[in-house]
C-alpha cells in the first residue's frame, strides 16, 4: 500500500503519543510526507534514534520503514514541522479537568502557538478528543480566517493500533468546508473504509457516544456478571448466548476488573458534564461510571474475601502476587488502569503487593517508576508469585493465560487464586490443589 496510494500531502503531526506516533507513522506508510513534532525531548530523541517510546504492535517496523523511505521525520518543538505543512494533526492531551470536564489547555496552546505560523491556507485537523464546540475553541485559538479546522476523531485502540489505523470501521470528518474536507478525506484515500462526512459538532459527539456506549457495554456485563454470582448462573455461558444475537454482539462483552485507560474514564465523565452543560442530566452514563467504580471494590472485596483469615480490612502480613498492571493487555498504558486501583487499595490497607507485567520487568520510565511505587515489580511470573497468599490476574496478557498452575501452588504460600480477567481455566485451577474465584462465575 505505501507509495501506492494518494496524491502525497505534506502533513505536520503536533503531539507524538499514542494517537500522534501512530496517525504519523500510518500517514507516512500511506505515502505522506510527515513531520512529527512534540514538546517532549525525551521522546523526541529516542524516536530520532529509531525507538519507539511505547509498546504497540508492528509500530516500530513501520516506522522504520517511512524513516527510511525519507518520507518521516520528527522535530522537537512545532516550528519548522507545522510551517511546511498543507494539514496540521493536533493529537495532544485532553485530560480530565478537576469538575469531570475535558480539559482544553493542551489544545489550546497548541492552536495558539501554531496559529501565526501556518501556511496561509492550511487545514487544521482535530484528532484529539474534545468536548462538542472545541471546533470554536481550536479556531478563535488560531486566529486565522484563511485556515479550516476540521474534528476527525480518532478510534484506534491501544494495543493494535496500526492495524485499527489502517483498517478503520470508519473515518469520521467532520468540517464547514468542503474543500478542508476533501483534502482530509484524501489523506485516508489508500484506506478501505466508510468515510463519514459530517458538522463539526456531530463529529466531535460521535467521539464520546462511541466510547461511552462501549463504557456502558463493559458496565452492562460487569453488572451481569455479579447478578451471575447471586443466581449462581455463570457469565461465560451466558455472554456467549447474548452475544450470538446479532443485534447485540460479542464484542466488549468479557466480565473484566473494570474499565480505565487513558480515554473510558475521562470520556465518560466528560459526556456527563458536556450534557449536564447543555441542560441533560445523561443519568444512563453517570449510572455506567458509578457501576465501574463498584466493580474496583467487588474485585477489592474478592481479594481479601480470599485471604479472609486476615480480617476484610487489615491485609498487613498478606502477600499478593499480581499478574498484570497496564489497564489491558497490549500495551504499557498504566493510566487509569484498574489494575493500579485495585492493588493501590490492597497496599493501602496493609498488603504487600509482588507484581509482574510484561511491559514493566525492564527499564521504566519516571512516569511508570512514580505510577508504581507502592509495589514490588518483579522480573518473571514465578517471582511475583513466589511466597503470595494470593495470586491475582489483572491483565489479559496471553502468558497468564498459559501459567503453570502446579508451579504456581507449589511456590505459593497460600492457595487463592482470583481471576478478575476471566482467563483461567477454573477446573485446572483446582486440579492444582488451588481454590479458584473468577467473575460472574465459580
Ligand atoms: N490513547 C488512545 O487510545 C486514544 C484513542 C483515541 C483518541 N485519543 C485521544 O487522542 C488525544 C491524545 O491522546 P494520546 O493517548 O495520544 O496522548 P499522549 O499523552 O500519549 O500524547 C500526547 C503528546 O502530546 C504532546 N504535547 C502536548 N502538548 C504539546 C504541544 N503544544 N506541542 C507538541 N506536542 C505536545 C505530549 O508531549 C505527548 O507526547 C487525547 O485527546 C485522547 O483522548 C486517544
Amino acid at each position: 500500500m505505501s507509495g501506492a496510494g494518494p496524491t502525497p500531502i505534506s502533513v505536520a503531526v503536533v503531539g507524538t503519543g499514542y494517537v500522534g506516533l501512530t496517525t504519523g507513522v500510518c500517514l507516512a506508510h500511506l505515502g505522506h510526507q510527515v513531520v512529527c513534532a512534540d514538546v517532549d525531548e525525551r521522546k523526541v530523541s529516542m524516536l530520532r534514534s529509531g525507538r519507539i517510546p511505547i509498546v504497540e504492535d508492528g509500530l516500530a517496523e513501520l516506522m522504520g520503514d517511512a524513516v527510511a523511505a525519507g518520507r518521516l521525520s520528527f522535530e522537537l518543538g512545532t516550528d519548522p514541522a507545522v510551517r511546511a505543512a498543507d494539514v496540521v494533526f493536533l493529537c495532544v492531551p485532553t485530560p480530565q479537568d478537576d469538575d469531570g470536564s475535558a480539559d482544553l489547555s493542551y489544545v489550546r496552546a497548541a492552536a495558539t502557538e501554531i496559529g501565526p505560523i501556518l501556511r496561509p491556507g492550511a487545514v487544521v485537523v482535530n484528532k484529539s478528543t474534545v468536548p462538542v464546540g472545541s471546533f470554536h475553541v481550536v479556531g478563535d485559538a488560531l486566529g486565522r480566517e484563511d485556515v479550516h479546522v476540521v474534528s476527525n476523531p480518532e478510534f484506534l485502540r491501544e494495543g493494535t493500533a496500526v492495524h485499527d489505523f489502517l483498517h478503520p470501521d470508519r473515518v469520521v470528518i467532520g468540517a464547514r468546508h468542503d474543500d478542508a474536507a476533501d483534502l482530509v478525506e484524501h489523506l485516508y484515500a489508500g484506506l478501505d473504509a466508510p468515510v463519514v462526512r459530517t458538522d463539526p459538532a456531530s463529529a466531535e459527539t460521535i467521539k464520546y457516544a462511541a466510547n461511552g456506549f462501549l463504557a456502558m457495554k463493559i458496565s452492562f456485563v460487569n453488572s451481569v456478571a455479579a447478578m451471575c454470582e447471586q443466581v449462581g448462573a455463570d457469565v461465560v455461558a451466558v455472554v456467549a448466548g447474548i452475544g450470538s444475537d446479532r443485534r447485540i454482539g460479542p464484542a466488549f462483552l468479557n466480565p473484566g476488573p473494570g474499565w480505565g485507560g487513558s480515554c473510558f474514564p475521562k470520556d465518560s465523565r466528560a459526556l456527563v458534564s458536556i450534557a449536564r452543560e447543555h441542560g441533560y442530566d445523561f443519568s444512563l452514563m453517570r449510572g455506567v461510571i458509578d457501576i465501574n467504580e463498584q466493580q474496583f471494590d467487588r474485585m477489592v472485596r474478592k481479594i481479601t474475601a480470599a485471604v479472609d483469615r486476615y480480617g476484610h480490612d487489615r491485609l498487613t502480613g498478606v502477600t499478593i502476587g499480581a499478574l498484570g498492571l497496564t489497564f489491558k493487555a497490549g500495551t504499557d498504558d498504566l493510566r487509569e488502569s484498574p489494575s493500579l486501583r485495585i492493588l493501590g487499595e490492597l497496599h493501602r490497607r496493609g498488603a504487600t503487593v509482588r507484581a509482574y507485567d510484561p511491559t514493566t520487568a525492564g527499564e521504566l520510565d519516571p512516569i511508570q517508576t512514580e505510577r508504581l511505587s507502592a509495589f514490588e515489580l518483579c522480573p518473571t511470573i514465578g517471582d511475583a508469585t513466589k511466597g503470595a497468599d494470593v495470586v491475582v490476574v489483572l491483565t489479559e496478557w496471553p502468558e497468564f493465560a498459559a501459567l503453570d498452575l502446579d508451579a504456581t501452588a507449589a511456590a505459593m504460600r497460600g492457595d487463592a487464586v482470583v481471576d478478575c480477567r476471566n482467563l483461567l481455566d477454573p477446573s485446572a485451577v483446582r486440579a492444582a490443589g488451588l481454590r479458584y474465584d473468577g467473575v460472574g462465575r465459580s
